[in-house]
Order: C-alpha cells, then sequence, then structure tokens
C-alpha cells in the first residue's frame, strides 16, 4: 500500500530525531525488538512497528507526538501488552511507543486517600504498595501481575472485585495526557465531585490510547478491608448457577466477588496448573466462586452462611469453604489463569459479553444453541455478578477472528443476542482491533458520527492508534 510505504520512509528519516529525544538506547529498529512489540494477548495476532521509541517523560512523548503528526506517521502507545482486543497492536506499522519507563509511584497522599503515578506500574504493584499503607486499589484484572495501570486506564478494565467496588473510571480522578497534536493537559482535577465542564478525564477512560497518551494517573483509594472469605460452590447445571447469582443480589448480599468458570474452563486450568484445588468431577457444570469482605469477621461469616443457605435453593453441590490464605490464593491463581490455560487449549477466540445480571441465563443458553448452530465449541468464565461473560471460542482450523468468514457470522449472532438482552459487546477488554467490525450491532450510525467526530477533535490527522475502535 502506498500510504504503508509512505509511513516506512518517513519513519527512517526521523529515526535521528527520535534519539535525540529519548537518546540513543530507547529507540529500536533490531528485527528482536520489532517482533517482541509486534503482538500482545489477543488471538495469535502479530503487526510490525517500523520503530520502537520507550520515552521516559511526558516532554519527550510531546516532542515525538510534535514529528509523527507533522509527517502522518502512525503512533501505537501500548502499556504491557496484556490486552485481549488488538488495541496495542501497531496495524499500520510507524512508531511504537511503549510507556514501560514510565514507571514510578509518584505520591501516595495519605491525607486525602489518592495516589498519583506513572502509567508504566504494574498494577499489582501498584495495589502493594498502598496496601502497606492499610490503602485499597480494588480494580483487579486477572493479569494484575503483568498489567499496567495505564492499559487498564485505556480498557476501562474491570476484574472480580467491581461486583462490589466499581471498575477502573470509578477510581481515576485526574490525568495528565500528552495529546496527539503534542500538548500536555490534565484533564481535570485532584477531587472526588466534579461538575466542570465536560468531563474529559472520563472520555480518556477507555478510548484505547485513540485521543491521547495518558502520562500521570491520579487515583481515588479506600481504607483497605480487613478480611475477606472465599468459597467454591458447584452446579450441576450452568443455567442454574446463573440464576443463582442474581438471587444473591435480590437477597440484599454485595459479594467482593462473583465469579463463574464453566467446568470445561476449570478441567483445562487444572491441568495447565497440576491443581487439585476444585472437584472438576463429571456431574458437576460450573463454579461460582464468591468471596465477602469487610472489618466485621463475624459479619462476614454470617453473610456467608446466609449466601451458602440461600444456594441450595439451586440445587448446587457440597460447598467448599478455603480455610486459610493459602488455599484462597491457589483458588484465585486458578481463576486468574482461565484465560491463558483455555488459549493454549486453542480456545484463541475470546469475547467479553456483558448482559444485565438476570439475563445471564438466556446469555449461557443462547451461546451454547449458537455453538452448535455455528459448530463452535464455546467455554464460558468470568465475572457473574456484573452479567460479564467471557466466551472462549474453539473452531476447528480457525484460530483468529479478525477478518476470518468462518468466525465472523457466529460473533455477529452473538452480539445480537447480546443486543437483545440489554447489554453490549465489551465489559472491561475494550474494542481495539477486532470488535470493531461489531460496533454498528449496538450502536446507531449517530452514536458513530459522535464518536469519529471526538476522534477529529482529538486527532485531527488521525495519527494516533487509528483505526482502533472504528475505522478513522
Ligand atoms: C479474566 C480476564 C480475561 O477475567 O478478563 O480472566
Ligand atoms: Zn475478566
Amino acid at each position: 500500500m502506498a500510504s504503508e510505504e509512505k509511513s516506512i520512509k518517513t519513519v527512517t528519516e526521523y529515526i535521528g530525531q527520535f534519539k535525540s529525544i529519548v537518546g540513543d538506547a530507547f529507540v529500536m529498529v533490531d528485527e528482536e525488538t520489532l517482533n517482541n512489540y509486534a503482538h500482545d494477548e489477543t488471538e495469535n495476532l502479530h503487526f510490525l512497528p517500523d520503530v520502537v521509541i520507550k520515552p521516559r517523560t511526558a516532554e519527550e512523548i510531546s516532542a515525538i507526538m510534535k514529528i509523527c503528526n507533522a509527517q502522518q506517521i502512525p503512533v501505537t502507545p501500548r502499556g504491557a501488552g496484556t490486552g485481549l482486543a488488538g488495541a496495542a497492536l501497531p496495524q499500520f506499522g510507524g512508531v511504537l511507543i511503549s510507556m514501560e519507563r514510565m514507571n514510578a509511584i509518584l505520591d501516595i497522599d495519605e491525607r486525602n486517600l489518592q495516589i498519583t503515578t506513572e502509567p508504566g506500574v504494574i498494577t499489582e504493584v501498584l495495589q502493594n504498595a498502598v496496601k502497606e499503607k492499610g490503602l485499597f486499589y480494588p480494580p483487579d484484572p486477572s493479569s494484575r501481575g503483568s498489567c499496567y495501570i495505564g492499559g487498564n486506564i485505556s480498557a476501562n478494565s474491570g476484574g472480580p472485585k467491581a461486583v462490589k467496588y466499581g471498575v477502573v473510571k470509578d477510581y481515576v480522578l485526574n490525568l495528565q495526557v500528552v495529546l496527539p497534536t503534542g500538548e500536555i493537559i490534565w484533564t481535570g482535577a485532584n477531587v472526588l465531585k466534579n461538575s466542570t465542564g465536560y468531563n474529559l478525564t472520563q472520555l480518556i477512560v477507555g478510548s484505547e490510547g485513540t485521543l491521547g497518551i495518558v502520562t500521570k494517573i491520579v487515583l481515588k483509594l479506600l481504607p483497605h478491608p480487613k478480611y475477606d472469605l472465599l468459597m467454591l460452590v458447584p452446579f450441576n447445571n450452568l443455567e442454574k448457577a446463573g440464576e443463582a447469582v442474581s438471587a444473591i443480589f435480590r437477597a440484599g448480599f454485595i459479594p467482593s466477588a462473583l465469579e463463574l468458570v464453566e467446568i470445561d474452563a476449570l478441567k483445562i486450568v487444572s491441568k495447565m496448573m497440576d491443581s487439585v484445588a476444585v472437584p472438576v468431577t463429571d456431574d458437576i457444570a460450573a463454579h461460582l466462586i464468591i468471596e465477602v469482605d469487610g472489618n466485621h469477621m463475624e459479619t462476614l461469616m454470617s453473610e456467608m452462611e446466609a449466601i451458602a443457605s440461600l444456594l441450595t435453593e439451586f440445587d448446587c453441590g457440597e460447598i467448599f469453604f478455603a480455610d486459610d490464605a493459602q488455599q484462597k490464593n491457589e483458588l484465585w491463581k486458578l481463576r486468574r489463569r482461565v484465560a491463558e490455560a483455555v488459549k493454549l487449549d486453542g480456545y484463541t477466540i475470546e469475547e467479553d459479553t456483558v448482559v444485565p445480571r438476570a439475563e445471564l441465563p438466556a446469555l449461557i443458553r443462547g451461546v451454547k444453541e449458537l455453538g452448535k448452530q455455528y459448530n463452535f465449541h464455546a467455554v464460558c468464565y468470568g465475572h457473574a455478578g456484573d452479567g460479564n461473560l467471557h466466551i472462549r471460542i474453539k473452531k476447528e482450523g480457525s484460530i483468529y477472528s479478525l477478518n476470518n468468514p468462518e468466525i465472523i457470522p457466529g460473533l455477529k449472532a452473538m452480539f445480537t443476542l447480546v443486543k437483545s438482552l440489554g447489554g453490549t459487546i465489551s465489559g472491561e477488554h475494550g474494542i481495539g482491533l477486532i470488535q470493531k467490525e461489531y460496533m454498528n450491532i449496538v450502536f446507531d450510525e449517530a452514536n458513530l458520527a459522535i464518536m469519529k467526530g471526538i476522534k477529529k477533535v482529538f486527532d485531527p490527522n488521525t495519527i494516533l492508534n487509528s483505526g482502533k475502535i472504528f475505522d478513522a
């Protein structure tokens, strides 16, 4: 393509300038580096950048953006590369900006319960740093041991604790952002309430690096709850497990996690991790993992007992209560590694459906029917308490969904089902590259026109992560 040739030629011409901005050691064009940054965790997709740049400051990024904007060089920002929608893939080549060196926690403000951080800090590192001070940053995607907080902001990530504590957007107070044209702005103020004009902070959250590059982040923190309890509840019927989920909330409980894992997924992850922590006998269809947390152990114990007795009305099997930190850790480790395990087992295509909680049984039933109709095998797992079900698909001979005529009709049917149930096509992974084809199932032309207009205001030359979320 002529434009791709132009971008390669132009990028090569500017390598010297990029080096003078960030230092020679942080501008890479060797094949090995380019290959390392050509993929993330999305299916098995691979797009080579022309150059990888590792800046240290917002000012350096600003200088890079000014060149790229003037020369119309495509720029793709990248966190840790754990994304599942392809948002960090440099599909048009050009410059890939890795945020890995911007990895300092700048301030933990114990007076105001806030943290100011750079985007390249690993989420779990941030969580542990605030926990040492008795504070809590709840959003905990499964990849929290490797993903970056900046990537979490660009995807508006969730994770198991979202069901009680909310998702990333509920914690972001203020962001420093480098715009595609090179200006550096703060989007808001370090305050808990803000009705001052359009909410640019929340517009950047979940915008998948298409509007600006986040360089500093101010997050709200909570006091860390003192205790948590965890139980594992088997069901011999997947839909019954789904029905039990909404009954828990109707009965007045808000667990700090309410996860569902279908038995096929549990078998695969248990095998990969060589674990016998979870029973995977043939009469079990799925498990619910239920956690409650708080500051009063007696209250938590009585909540757990009440939830357990409610679940017997939904024909659950024998409930396992995790006794100690080791058992809890093992269960959570299994849960967190489900995506990785089923992907290795050939379930390469992952969807991130979300429906109103009570529609979960209808979604599960519908997905299984679509599997028969479109000839794919699906395993379901995820954040049932939020109605957010990850559906991993395996279809003989197909490892990609992107532009794949074997897969697209089944996914269109699945997303049409999700829409008919009042849901949408991504709860926490984003649209990126691989879901954009389905945006018109959940949005009218008018919605998409507004989004494209916003993109144009931020990025008049469409250089920054363009072609993600929608064709720009
Ligand atoms: C999870 C990731 C894939 O829930 O979102 O495991
Ligand atoms: Zn998830």
